[in-house]
């Protein structure tokens, strides 16, 4: 079994209230939010205004995919804003534990995202703390990229990895239905949702999102 989190970034963001009433009609996991601070990748996106917000309509959880330099500063306002994940990224703190001891004491469930070089093994010890990964499958900051092929044995080395532990594995970027359905086959079982499996180049719901539900 495998799910689909759609990406708001990829959504009209005119449209947001409409974009999140149609994707829970999916039965979408969780609400994948990128959060980007201008500084850890060069784009900007979703601020606390706008997730409260989302928060208020959405009924499914909400991922926020914290692409920032400094994850220990967001945790207790994005527990107040009612974010459910909170996923930081590993290359972006020194202290990982730290961060997911304190995401968990805010009463958020911890997730860690690792770049597209960042090596899985350096997650070994920390595995049994995490709710999810999420593998980036292109260099985080942007929609519309293509898919980084060498995430198919990034997967495979999580998963043997991870053996027994419930821990998700999401892949975040550039994965359109076939791709999507390797990455499953591979170990995968969260597909991000975006540009090329689930929106169209006008951002707005497409037929991709009719094939994809019906691949599903
Ligand atoms: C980019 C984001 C992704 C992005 C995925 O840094 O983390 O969530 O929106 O979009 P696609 O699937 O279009 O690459
Ligand atoms: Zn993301």
């Amino acid at each position: 079994m495998y799910h689909i989190s759609p990406s708001l970034l990829c959504a009209d963001q005119m449209e947001l209230r409409q974009t999140v009433v149609e994707v829970e009609k999916l039965g979408v996991d969780w609400l994948h939010i990128d959060v980007m601070d201008g500084n850890f990748v060069p784009n900007f996106a979703f601020g606390t205004d706008c997730i409260r917000a989302i928060r208020k309509e959405a009924k499914s959880p909400l991922y926020a995919h914290m692409m920032c330099t400094r994850p220990m500063e967001f945790i207790k306002p994005f527990a107040e804003l009612g974010v459910d994940y909170y996923c930081f990224h590993y290359e972006a703190t020194v202290n990982p534990f730290r961060v997911c001891q304190e995401i968990e004491k805010n009463g958020m469930k911890a997730a860690i995202a690792l770049n597209p070089s960042t090596p899985v093994e350096l997650l070994e010890d920390l595995l049994p703390g995490l709710s999810c990964v999420t593998l980036m499958s292109i260099e985080p900051g942007f929609s519309g990229q293509k898919f980084l092929t060498h995430t198919y044995k990034k997967i495979r080395k999580l998963r043997k990895m991870a053996g027994d532990s419930p821990v998700r594995i999401e892949i975040d970027g550039g994965a359109d239905i076939p791709i999507s359905m390797k990455c499953i086959e591979n170990g995968a079982d969260v597909i991000v949702g975006g540009y090329f499996n689930l929106f169209d180049s006008a951002y707005s719901l497409s037929d991709k999102y009719r094939a994809y539900s019906q691949a599903l």
